[in-house]
């Protein structure tokens, strides 16, 4: 696939089955997220893999945030936190690991540059004809999980990109007019 088919035809696959990324897969993902633009080459990426027992450890957490949240969940609440890492063979957590108070590079800098090394392994899977799908959720934002996923005080949860083979057919491609989105000052 040609760069620029990749970048207009990138889509997200939710529906997703095993096997997991393999290492030679694993290693170009990494290596396209690892070019996300760094301002000050603070390098502020964390990524934390999790596949086979690693997503059950997962889902534990999301339940114990749901817990945490209102112990008085049902218990079929707490089944489906429980399973929701289990839609793919493979989650990658995207973290923006922030260092505060670094002059010229806020941290929003810092958490843009980790989306765009989320950007980079979404891109990176789909060339490789895997299906991918961002995923935040509450979850994301949860003190519980946080804690769980070891984040620092400033560190943010970028996202939770579930991986795997293709198990559906892609949506068509939202049509959009770049009309809608630009503006010349020229
Ligand atoms: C930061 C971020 C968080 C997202 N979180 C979710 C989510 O939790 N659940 C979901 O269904 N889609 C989520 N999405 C949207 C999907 O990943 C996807 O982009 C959207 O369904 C459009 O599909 P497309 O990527 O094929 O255009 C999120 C996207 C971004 C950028």
């Amino acid at each position: 696939m040609d760069a620029m088919t990749l970048l207009h035809e990138r889509s997200s696959m939710g529906k997703l089955t095993g096997p997991p990324p393999g290492p030679e897969q694993l290693e170009a993902i990494y290596r396209a997220a690892l070019r996300a633009p760094d301002h000050k080459e603070l390098r502020p990426w964390r990524f934390i893999e999790f596949s086979g027992e690693g997503l059950t450890r997962l889902g534990e957490l999301f339940a114990e945030a749901e817990f945490r949240e209102d112990p008085h969940s049902e218990d079929a609440t707490l089944d489906a936190a429980r399973k929701k890492p289990l839609r793919a063979p493979m989650i990658i957590a995207v973290i923006a690991r922030v260092t505060p108070d670094v002059p010229k590079v806020p941290k929003i800098e810092q958490v843009i540059s980790a989306g765009c090394a989320a950007h980079g392994i979404m891109l990176a899977a789909h060339a490789l004809g895997l299906g991918a799908m961002w995923r935040s959720g509450k979850y994301a934002f949860d003190p519980t999980v946080r804690k769980g996923l070891g984040l620092g005080e400033d560190d943010e949860i970028v996202a939770f990109l579930y991986l795997g083979q293709l198990a559906g057919r892609h949506k068509p491609l939202a049509e959009h007019r770049i009309d809608d989105f630009l503006e010349h000052w020229s």
